[in-house]
């Protein structure tokens, strides 16, 4: 169980962990993103294993306040405080009670020079980098930039239900094969279609530390037993 969060502490973020990415669904929005958190928190205290969330940025500070899991945001921009009006401020993450953000997304792309920059915003405020990938070149390109983690998602499996561990072992051993000749540290993901707990196993036996996925749980029809199922892939 994760201890307390102390007033302006950022939880760290542990592996082997499930993300769960609530993006921009109803059913983890406003008051259901602090439910759906709360759920998961628990979950993951009951079956012992690390979770994390990353709720829209809106609900960020009032999920933080709720649960005692590491919160990511699940977008950042390459920006330093000054007049960018609308844009997604690092520190403002940071202020909310966030332990990093994804970036990259396939849902929010960004270019190379944005990514390098927001990676550096991010380590200089001790936020953690959670960089999608789409394929394998796309890893290469981003383990050069010093991520914490990258998580290889190839677009055309999300929210399908079938499983990138699954279906595109070979991307995956791959990917982490290659980030890591590039760079040992960086942590490696992956997601699209994750669902079960044998997905989350095929995940770890591929040398990922975990997987980051969304509608398996968001959509389920009984959120609570997804999550219970995945958590037990994390512990084989
Ligand atoms: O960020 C998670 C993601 O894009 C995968 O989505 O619904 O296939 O788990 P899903």
């Amino acid at each position: 169980m994760q201890l307390p969060r102390l007033f302006g502490e950022t939880l760290k973020l542990k592996v082997p962990v499930i993300i769960v990415n609530f993006k921009t669904y109803s059913e983890a929005t406003g008051a259901r993103a602090v439910k759906l958190s709360k759920l998961i928190e628990k979950i993951a205290d009951n079956e012992q294993i690390n979770a994390a969330v990353a709720p829209q940025n809106i609900d960020l500070a009032k999920v933080a306040e709720a649960v005692n899991i590491p919160i990511l945001a699940q977008h950042v921009d390459p920006i330093k405080p000054g007049s960018f009006t609308g844009s997604i401020l690092p520190e403002a993450i940071k202020a909310c009670g966030a332990a990093g953000s994804l970036i990259n997304h396939s849902e929010k792309p960004m270019n190379l020079n944005q990514i390098k920059v927001a990676i550096e915003r991010l380590r200089k405020l001790k936020l953690i980098s959670v960089a999608c990938a789409k394929d394998v070149e796309n890893s290469i390109q981003i383990a050069k930039l010093r991520p914490d983690f990258i998580a290889i998602e190839p677009p055309a499996l999300i929210g399908g239900g079938i499983a990138v561990s699954k279906a595109e072992p070979e991307l995956v051993s791959g990917a982490v094969a290659k980030i890591h000749k590039i760079n040992p540290k960086v942590k490696v993901l992956c997601g699209a279609g994750i669902t079960t707990a044998e997905d989350v196993k095929a995940a770890l036996r591929l040398g990922t530390v975990g997987v980051l996925l969304a509608s398996g749980v968001v959509k389920a029809k009984d959120p609570a037993r997804a999550m219970r199922d995945l958590c037990s892939g994390l512990k084989f």
